[in-house]
């Protein structure tokens, strides 16, 4: 089974314009002539459309870090699908821990997000992961299985072959605390499992399981090693274009 890795970069709420055209050229030129491996970046909303120039001609796709659910509307504070379309997104995080956990929505909100994403075209990328509580309490298994059936509500198996699944263990993220090599594989493992039986065993083969939490230059190559890790995540070191250049460059 061949699926070509995916290292993403996740920006969240950092760089103005300026610096993200810096940084989004240095992930350009060093992301030339890559054909065995995908490379994604997601910067905030309002750098999008200087990000997207500042890689046109490189490989690097673009992405939002969340999209609303109605082409428009009264709809105060959010950005439609046609929109990110414009801005030059061709991807979208979509359920990512933060939004989660720190602006409280809900699986129902995300799995409109990511419906709506589809419908117009974007790629999602569906975040789910538990929190530290939930590992401790024994629930990992049962928290991420909801997460995906409710996440993935009503999305056919043609439409799956465009959703990238990212599992993200809160506990890992921001913390320097990465899971072990073996708790990631053991997810992805499950995640691929709970996929088949929503959908199909050969879907869920084809189906792209990014791991992120505390990703670093020297931790990636041990977890794209793992067989159902197929790409990463990155919060913090994809800012560092040297770091985000050797993760990018795994072996
Ligand atoms: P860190 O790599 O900073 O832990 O963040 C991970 C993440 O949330 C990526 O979406």
């Amino acid at each position: 089974m061949t699926r070509t890795p995916l290292i993403a970069g996740n920006w969240k709420m950092y760089l103005t314009k300026a610096e993200a055209v810096a940084l989004a050229s240095a992930v350009a030129a060093a992301s030339k002539g890559l054909s065995d491996r995908e490379v994604m970046i997601a910067p905030p909303f309002t750098t999008l459309a200087a990000v997207k120039e500042a890689v046109a001609g490189s490989p690097v796709k673009v992405a939002a870090q969340n999209v609303g659910w109605e082409k428009e509307g009264a709809f105060t504070g959010e950005i439609s699908p046609p929109m990110l379309l414009d801005a030059g997104a061709e991807m979208v995080i979509i359920g990512h821990s933060e939004r989660r956990h720190v602006f409280g929505e809900s699986s129902a909100m995300i799995n409109r997000r990511l419906r709506a994403a589809l419908q117009f075209g974007l790629l999602p990328i569906l975040c789910v992961g538990e929190t530290l509580a939930e590992r401790e309490a024994g629930s990992t298994f049962t928290v991420v299985e909801e997460q995906l059936a409710q996440g993935l509500a009503d999305v056919t198996a043609a439409q799956m072959d465009s959703v990238v699944v990212a599992y993200e263990p809160v506990w890992a993220i921001g913390t320097g605390k990465t899971a072990s090599n073996a708790q990631a594989q053991e997810a992805h493992a499950f995640i691929r499992a709970v996929l088949s039986r929503l959908y199909e065993k050969t879907l869920a083969e084809r189906v792209k399981i990014l791991y992120g939490g505390s990703v670093k230059p020297e931790n990636v190559d041990s977890l794209m090693a793992q067989a159902d890790i197929d790409g990463v995540l990155v919060g913090g070191a994809s800012l560092n274009a040297g770091a985000f250049e050797r993760i990018i460059h795994f072996q």
